[in-house]
């Protein structure tokens, strides 16, 4: 089922393989808009694989009961395990440092800094579970890492594969149109990002804030940041903490503790 021996192509940078038993919830999201254009560009290459092929009985069954009871249905290691070493195998020379992650609300936490060492490899497979899970022992057998989106449960990986293709695939150079706007995104510099405006000036009796219109760029930089700040201190305190600000941006922060929170 596998497409014969793929190669990393010359401009690709990033190579994903994803083992699902819904390749369709992931299809066209990932033929749309910025993640599309980098696969057309060939920045990036995405590789659906059905985990159901690899099931070796005639019904191709690839869940069963969980062993001590309890509802819901477990994925079967068997063709878990058989489809992440195929694609391994196909891959070849160049899958040594290519980790095999498990989407999992169990895994570790998605947040900036993994993206950005995830940014860094030459591929990942990325293996999303269904129903109750994978049989632990096939997670044993062929997962290097498990990592989660956030703090709540979805039907499958899948979702959360494609979160982790996009957050990731932004971080690639030439994926996004202007690299200059990536620098200033939220998180990029621990905080969140500042707030952003285009014409018309007035819009339902609403200014846009007046130093963006005077073009003085020194001082829009200085806006932003301050804007940027203040709304991670009254949106997310806990980013402030691990933040690192100047002295000059700690006093900001002081100086609106006094006036708009008392
Ligand atoms: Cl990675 N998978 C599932 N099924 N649910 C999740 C998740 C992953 N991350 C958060 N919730």
């Amino acid at each position: 089922m596998v497409e014969g021996p793929i190669e990393f192509g010359e401009k690709i940078t990033l190579r994903f393989d994803v083992l699902t038993l819904f390749p369709e919830v992931l299809d066209s999201p990932l033929k749309a808009s910025v993640v599309g254009r980098a696969r057309d560009k060939g920045i990036l290459s995405v590789h659906l694989h059905q985990i159901r092929d690899w099931a070796e009985d005639r019904h191709h069954v690839v869940d069963d009961t969980p062993y001590g009871g309890g509802g819901g249905m477990v994925m079967k290691p068997e063709p878990v395990t058989r489809a992440v070493r195929e694609v391994r195998r196909m891959l070849g020379e160049a899958s040594g440092g290519v980790p095999v992650i498990h989407l999992s609300p169990q895994g570790e936490l998605l947040r900036a800094p993994l993206v950005d060492e995830l940014a860094l490899l030459p591929g990942m497979i990325l293996l999303c579970g269904s129903y109750e899970g994978i049989d632990e022992r096939a997670i044993e057998a062929v997962v290097d890492r498990e990592i989660s989106i956030g703090d709540y449960v979805l039907t499958g990986g899948e979702l959360a594969a494609l979160v982790l293709i996009n957050a990731v695939a932004r971080k690639i150079p030439g994926v996004l149109g202007n690299e200059d706007s990536a620098a200033n995104d939220s998180f990029e510099k621990g905080v969140l990002d500042f707030p952003h405006f285009t014409r018309p000036a007035q819009f339902e009796g609403r200014e846009v804030p007046q130093v963006l219109l005077e073009g003085h760029h020194a001082k829009i930089e200085l806006w932003r940041r301050r804007e940027a700040l203040r709304r991670t201190a009254l949106r997310r305190p806990d980013l402030i903490e691990t933040a690192e600000l100047t002295e000059e941006e700690r006093r900001w922060l002081r100086e609106l503790d006094e006036k708009e929170r008392g």
